[in-house]
């Protein structure tokens, strides 16, 4: 939530925060702004309610900013509404100390009270204004520099929060601190970066710092130095990004979510070569032997949004496979309640961004237990990466939409892959399985790249309905998984109320908001299930539902009960969710860009929900 952005260099600053903070606009899009120093002039600040352009148009594409030094934000609006008096960068009174924030100040209210019994005053609503103006108290305070006053400032805070400050007095220097929320950090020659993601900088850098948590760096041109939260210096080791900055781009695809639709059969790929090794999977890479396995008594997956609804999945998988009692939790709820686990569970924090702020205090809170933990990460030195116990790594590349599609589908393997392995140690499946297990596992790239050529008839139907108003997606054991994520993607871009239902439970209430011509779609891959899903199909035609099917190759009897319907190719019925899924995400696309929806950036949404 919110994407930070920094310059210092010799260039001008403002044109390459614009350009930076348009490769964050996933994380907040509400309203933006820039603060620009030229050596020892006073700070510019400009600030524009509404998306990127406005702020662009406002300052010439930033060419009307002079100054070679500078900040900039994109925001999710948390405290106050999306305004531009509530827009960062926010300065305090005399000008001394000017910032940016991303994360939630959670004491703000005390420690603004605090500063207003010492005469400063508010101009917004945002708890950011208030860590700026502490930084500012505890300078004058003790007539300290920067790295104190930030410092004594983080002790005072509560909560998550990146920031980038700028101080009158050090006009050729910036100054960052984290807490829970990411930041990276990248030099090249005599130029230094910073932003929230590694996408906004990659054009200028691929040499970077990942800073740690509780850590503040002092920013010269070309130079970093970090601390630690007691001011002492410490050494951190810069990282080589190896992936392409192309791969952030939208190489030709009209939007980013269709380009990473496509992009699905490289990342499970990638991610099976990645464990796949001579035939049998190697997990050692993610600290993860078969010893260690075999000791585990219970997995329990914590997770949000379309990481749960993996988890979900998972659990059907590891259980029958490896049988293996598995609980999926949403990551908000597990981390407030007092979760029963067992010295021998295994965590599993599944997390695109691994920056999520309830994942990230679930993976802490089982930690703090002495449970292990494993983390199934897509972004590389993510909180959630670093903290966990292991990490196995999902190879998606970065993903920029903000509906996960790609990543999701190579958070699936990783859980397949778990469960092959651990059915494989608890003796659950004989050598032959296991490799027959392992082979259908490498035929699903070609099996994904086959679904996707079906995508014309999928977008002639969404088209067609493109005025739905409300959905439901039906299905039973993991079809309900498939059908969570079909109607979570429907509803977060196309805006189409929808919701997933185990179809053995429509009759208990959910039926009779059925009418003519409902959407519904009925999710049918696994063959056990396949009467009974259809005969809830029949059931809900038969009040007037219009009828989605989705369903394998071969199930042509499906045809007699609805009215369109989708064939994947047939595959081991654990691994359907990967190629079922692929015809839900492009209903939900298709459907949103017929709607004329913003699809990369649907409204009131974040890709990476640091805030809880
Ligand atoms: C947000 C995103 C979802 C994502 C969820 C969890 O809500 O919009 O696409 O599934 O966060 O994110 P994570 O980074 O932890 O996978």
């Amino acid at each position: 939530m919110c994407g930070i952005v920094g310059y210092n260099g010799n260039r001008n600053a403002a044109e390459i925060l614009l350009e930076g903070l348009s490769k964050l606009e996933y994380r907040g899009y509400d309203s933006a702004g820039l603060a620009v120093r030229n050596g020892t002039s006073d700070v510019e600040v400009v600030k524009a309610k509404g998306r990127l352009r406005v702020l662009a148009e406002k300052t010439n594409d930033g060419k009307a900013l002079k100054g070679n030094c500078g900040i900039g934000h994109t925001r999710w609006a948390t405290h106050g509404e999306p305004s531009e008096k509530n827009a960062h960068p926010h300065i305090s009174d005399d000008r001394n100390v000017v910032g940016v924030h991303n994360g939630i100040i959670e004491n703000y209210q005390e420690l603004k009270e605090k500063l207003l019994r010492h005469q400063y005053t508010f101009y917004s609503n945002t708890d950011t204004e208030v860590a700026i103006k502490l930084i500012d108290y505890y300078m004058k305070k003790y007539q300290e520099g920067p790295i104190d006053s930030i410092a004594r400032a983080m002790t005072r805070i509560k909560g998550s929060y990146a920031l980038a400050v700028m101080f009158k007095e050090y006009p050729e220097e910036i100054y960052v601190a984290r807490k829970d929320s990411p930041m990276v950090i990248g030099t090249k020659g005599e130029e230094t970066f910073l932003a929230s993601d590694v996408p906004a900088i990659l054009k200028y850098t691929r040499n970077v710092y990942y800073i740690g948590n509780q850590q503040i760096a002092r920013l010269g041109k070309g130079s970093a130095e970090f601390y630690d939260i007691d001011r002492e210096p410490v050494e951190l080791e810069s990282t080589e990004v190896t992936w392409d900055a192309e791969a952030a781009e939208k190489g030709g695809f009209e939007h980013f979510m269709i380009k990473e639709i496509h992009e699905q059969p490289k990342a499970v790929r990638d991610t099976i070569a990645s464990v796949v090794k001579e035939d049998s999977i190697d997990l050692s890479e993610a600290g993860l032997s078969d010893e260690l396995l075999a000791g585990v008594h219970s997995v329990v997956i914590v997770a949000c949004g379309s990481a749960y609804h993996v988890g979900l999945a998972g659990q059907y998988v590891m259980e029958s496979l490896a049988g293996i009692p598995v609980r999926v939790e949403l990551a908000s709820e597990f981390r407030y309640r007092d979760p029963l686990l067992d010295p021998k569970d295994l965590v599993i924090v599944i997390s695109q961004s691994g920056e999520t702020a309830d994942s990230l205090a679930a993976l802490r809170l089982a930690k703090e237990r002495g449970i292990m933990t494993l983390g199934i990460v897509n972004v590389v030195g993510s909180s959630i990466a670093r903290e966990a116990d292991r990490t196995f790594y999902t190879l998606a590349g970065p993903e920029i939409a903000v509906a996960t599609t790609k990543a999701y589908s190579a958070q699936l393997i990783a859980v397949y892959v778990l469960a092959i392995q651990l059915a494989k140690v608890r003796g659950k499946i004989d050598a032959e399985t296991y490799r027959s297990l392992i082979d259908e596992l490498q035929t699903l790239p070609k099996k994904m790249d086959r679904v996707l050529e079906d995508k014309e008839r999928i977008q002639w139907f969404a088209a067609k309905y493109s005025n739905a108003k409300d959905m439901f997606f039906i299905g039973r054991g993991i079809d309900y998984a498939i059908s969570m994520e079909g109607s979570l993607k429907m509803k977060e871009i196309s805006y189409v109320h929808s919701e997933a239902y185990a179809a053995g439970e429509l009759k208990h209430g959910t039926i009779s908001l059925v009418e003519d011509g409902t959407l519904v779609v009925g999710v049918c891959t696994q063959s056990r299930l396949y009467e009974k899903t259809l005969s809830n199909m029949a059931e809900v035609k038969s009040r007037g539902a219009y009828l989605m099917g989705l369903t394998s190759y071969g199930n042509y009897a499906i045809e007699d009960t609805a009215d369109f319907t989708v064939y994947i190719p047939r595959t081991s019925e654990y691994f359907a969710t990967s190629l079922a899924i692929i015809p839900l995400q492009l209903l939900g696309y298709y459907l949103s860009v017929a709607r004329g929806l913003n699809v990369d950036k649907p409204r009131n949404l974040a890709k990476s929900v640091t805030v809880e």
